[in-house]
């Protein structure tokens, strides 16, 4: 059945013609306990989700729009490993990633958490060794520097989880990521390592991406033009893929090789081998406190009751906009530094996940799907786009994520800090009011500038403070929010086919601009000039 003919869909149309003009003003104050009432908690976080454009009857419908479209059996389907990336025929198991030792999942005859632990075992002596200086490089020195080479999922969570743990992370070990072909990227962040002392983790699902390749490639020159010895690799290279044969042909040791299987899609892998490089930041036990927080928010997704269920909630809120009041974007905005590249890394898995125009089955979709995301820590963007968040023609939900605590003190900075959080809430729910602004005395020719519609929806996440455990939970919450999502507009969320085409189209271009072929007449006329003037600008 068509989403749009779902019985829940045609009442949330009819429900918001007539709910949703109204003023989050007015849904406070027809109801003083809104505020405690519509919230919910789980795995150390807090979501207040009062301040968005909805009743009780909205939640209702929502909650019933999930029924229909089945999201607890398909989220059970998912826990079990069944197929459910269907253009892929493939289970979606990131969720065993995290399963504790002792609770087995077989799936085709597999017990896929005791392949997990396996290869966390592994990471995690490999780790102490890194860390205790145990493992030598080729001259005989201790590793220093770890490199992360990877692309999309397979950088994005290791350098979010980096930044967002560092204060957690060994300080004498320097960490670097490389995911760009741009060669600055590499260049940059090697210029002042010592090859003696550096390792490079190959972060790779399918060890097949250009960009992944063309790094490592670079970088095994870097170490053996440094250490004049191709036998210096075995040393300085470890590799994190899906494809030992690939791993061997590229000429790492496969003894050298950190596994992990193809239900896990990349952008759902840092809780994998993928995340070796955070296990070295962090130790083994910072990881398994990572694995434990994902754990605990995955079991809550599981088991609560859809009108509790955080990432439900945040998944149907998203719907309910997309859908209904035709939002475009989420903005994220952690207020902790810390979390700084955590909106880059949402945007993977948010938008390569639920950018899609067909459902499952392959029909075409007449309603929107995925939202564009995008975010900032949040002071700062107070002091650059949230004027638009205020003011400007579109409503952009937020989400906004603050901690009790920061993990460096400072004078008051963290209260300060924090009373902005709780301040854009309240400024973008309420704004300001044509009367108020006069009552200030403004100037008549300035009172329309002042006045601050309101009514502009956001979610506030609020947790003690940023753990390891916190950091999982917080990812694993997004994670289901998007499952939630996906699962609604009855798409595929876990293949990413829209990525392949440019890739196929820049492999043939390569050759016209590295001069092994001529350029191709047959491109349209604006790919043939840009190459023209490109291969004059090169020289
Ligand atoms: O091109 C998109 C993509 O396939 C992502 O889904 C993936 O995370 C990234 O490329 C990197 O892929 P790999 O880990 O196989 O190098």
């Amino acid at each position: 059945m068509s989403l749009r003919e779902r019985a829940a869909w045609k009442a949330l149309a009819a429900h918001h013609a007539e709910i949703g003009g109204k003023h989050l003003r007015e849904l406070f104050a027809e109801d003083p306990s809104r505020g405690e009432r519509l919230s919910a908690e789980a795995a150390g976080l807090y979501l207040d989700y009062s301040k968005n454009r909805v009743t009780d009857e909205t939640l209702r419908l929502l909650v019933q729009l999930a029924r229909e479209c089945e999201l607890e059996e398909q989220r059970d389907l998912m826990f079990s490993g069944a197929p459910i990336n269907t253009s892929e025929h493939r289970s979606v198991l990131h969720v065993a990633l995290r399963m504790p030792k002792t609770a087995p999942l077989v799936v085709d005859g597999v017990d896929v958490v005791a392949q997990v632990h396996g290869e966390l075992d592994r990471m995690a002596a490999f780790a102490d060794r890194i860390r205790s200086g145990q493992w030598r490089g080729h001259t005989g020195k201790p590793i220093r520097a770890i490199v992360n080479v990877g692309i999309g999922g397979s950088d994005l969570g290791p350098v979010m989880a980096y930044e967002a743990l560092r204060h957690y992370t060994q300080r004498d070990l320097t960490f670097r990521f490389v995911s760009n072909v741009d060669s600055t990227d590499f260049v940059e962040a090697t210029r002042d390592l010592n090859a003696e002392e550096t390792l490079f983790i190959i972060s790779s699902k399918t060890f097949g991406t250009l960009e992944t390749l063309t790094n490592a490639h670079s970088a095994r020159d870097w170490v053996v033009g440094q250490l004049g010895d191709e036998a210096a690799v075995a040393k300085h290279f470890v590799a994190v893929s899906t494809n030992a044969d690939r791993v061997a042909e590229f000429g790492i040791d496969t003894a050298n090789m950190f596994g992990f299987w193809d239900w896990v899609g990349g952008r759902y892998s840092m809780d994998s081998a993928i995340g070796l490089s955070t296990m070295l930041a962090v130790g083994p036990e910072g990881f398994a406190e990572l694995l434990a927080g994902f754990h605990e928010m995955d079991e809550h997704f599981r088991t609560a009751p859809l009108g509790e269920n955080l990432p439900a909630l945040m998944g149907l809120l998203t719907v309910w906009y997309v859908n209904f009041f035709n939002v475009q974007s989420v903005g994220v905005m952690p207020y902790e530094q810390y979390l700084k590249r955590f909106p880059a890394y949402l945007q993977q898995l948010t938008m390569e996940s639920n950018g899609k125009h067909v459902t499952r089955d392959g029909r075409p979709i007449d309603y929107d799907t995925g939202p564009v995301y995008w975010g900032e820590p949040g002071t700062n963007g107070q002091h650059s786009f949230y004027q638009l968040l205020h003011q400007g023609t579109r409503l952009i939900p937020v989400d906004l994520i603050g901690f009790g605590q920061t993990l460096n003190p400072l004078r008051d900075h963290h209260d300060l800090l924090s009373s902005n959080v709780f301040a854009q809430a309240q400024a973008l729910a309420f704004g300001k009011t044509e009367e108020e602004v006069r009552a200030e005395g403004t100037a008549a020719d300035v009172v329309p500038h002042r006045v601050m519609e309101g009514n502009r929806p956001s979610n506030v996440l609020l947790a003690e403070r940023l753990t390891p455990r916190v950091l999982g939970a917080l990812v694993a919450l997004y994670e289901h929010s998007v499952f939630t999502q996906g699962t609604i507009w009855g798409i595929d969320s876990f293949d990413q086919w829209g990525v392949e085409l440019g890739k196929v189209l820049a492999a043939k271009i390569i050759p016209e601009l590295t001069g092994a072929a001529a350029p191709n007449p047959e491109h349209d006329s604006s790919t043939r000039e840009l190459i023209r003037r490109y291969l004059a600008l090169k020289g």
